[in-house]
């Protein structure tokens, strides 16, 4: 039996930090071998909110360093630019017009960016989700690996390939309904400065999270100005205590250990103990992948071989069901 095939993409907007490598790239390392992976550089949907045409390529092309740093092993895994594979917009296109705007209007991502951008809210924005279903229906995606935040992006993909197959594939669906793969532990990151809000790469300040390509010195202010609570003897699950948890899941993740393990060792440790192990273990953690990403980033030459060929199987992949999805909708075929 063929490999089950799983697909999952990051937006190449900003530097990533600990709550994209541990809600999302590190378990794509941790399951790759069991599946025929697609991994993407979500470089359309970066341009959903204003952005700097100076950096957007270069943002790319040092995530796809980090990609394959992270332990990403292309003979499994194949990855890809979204913007080198036009199919994405095509059908992104052709999902338009069969998804309800009432849909779209009630995203809750969509309705926390576009607070932000006021009354310039491209039209973009809005349909983020459609370019994302798009993304995950064109490689019959079975499952997607994505942060608790991603839910539900894939809920309302399933919702539109249901719709696809219900108005034009009532003799054969047309398109794959995927399942979401979302892992209890690491899928909310908390913020450093706040552990009521996640971890993000659009928070104003830079405390608030520790980047994958930090340096030691900046995770160890990071770590010493992080936000904790007067309380001795740290705990998880304590809903009075969102940060010590969030630091907790941070040391037991980053360490290898077991929540119980890590519950017992700091049952009766302050923040001052503390914190130095958590620095040491985060340092630990993230230093050969910067070694690694920075020897990827001085071999351009393999970097966009990589990306070439990445392309290029996407596109096989993509182009067959977006001809799939052409006929169903009833187009004359390219003559
Ligand atoms: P984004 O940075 O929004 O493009 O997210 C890329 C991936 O990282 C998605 O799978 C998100 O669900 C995941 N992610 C982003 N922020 C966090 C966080 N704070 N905790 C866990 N996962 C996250
Ligand atoms: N919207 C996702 C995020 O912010 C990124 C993304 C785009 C994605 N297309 C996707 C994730 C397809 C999974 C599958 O994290």
């Amino acid at each position: 039996m063929s490999k089950k095939r799983v697909l999952s993409g990051i937006q190449t907007t900003g530097n990533l930090h600990l709550g994209n490598y541990l809600g999302a790239i590190r378990n794509w390392v941790d399951i790759q071998q069991d599946y025929d992976n697609f991994f993407f550089f979500a470089d359309l949907h970066a341009i959903t909110v204003p952005h700097d045409a100076k950096t957007l390529a270069e943002n790319t092309l040092k995530m796809a360093a980090v990609y394959l740093a992270s332990g990403i092993d292309l003979n499994c895994s194949t990855i890809f630019v979204q913007s080198h594979v036009s199919a994405h917009s095509e059908l992104a296109w052709l999902l338009n017009c069969v998804t309800p705007l009432n849909w779209l209007e009630r995203m809750i991502q969509f309705k926390e960016k576009a607070v932000k951008q006021g009354e310039n809210v491209g039209v973009g924005l809005l349909d983020y989700p459609v370019l994302m279903a798009a993304d995950i229906l064109l490689y019959d995606a079975d499952r997607v690996p994505v942060g608790e935040d991603q839910k539900q992006h894939l809920e309302l993909t399933r919702d539109i390939a249901a719709r696809v197959n219900d108005q034009f594939g009532k003799q054969k669906p047309v398109l794959k309904v995927p399942e979401p793969m979302i892992r209890e532990e690491g899928a909310r990151i908390m913020s450093l400065t706040d552990g009521s809000k996640k971890m993000s790469k659009s928070d104003p300040s830079e405390l608030s999270r520790i980047e994958l390509l930090d340096s030691a010195e900046a995770i160890k202010r990071k770590i010493k100005k992080c936000k904790t609570d007067p309380i001795k003897g740290l705990t998880f699950d304590d809903p009075e205590r969102p940060e010590c948890n969030n630091l907790l899941t941070l040391y037991q993740i980053l360490g290898n250990k077991t929540k119980v393990e890590v519950a017992a060792e700091c049952q009766d440790m302050g923040w001052g103990q503390f914190k130095p192990l958590l620095t040491a273990t985060t340092i630990e953690a993230l230093q050969p992948i910067q070694h690694k990403y920075h020897e990827l980033m001085n071999n351009r030459d393999y970097l966009d071989s990589v990306l070439r060929e990445g392309a290029s199987k996407a596109s096989a992949v993509a182009n067959q069901t977006l001809t799939r999805v052409k006929d169903a909708l009833g187009f004359l075929p390219p003559l």
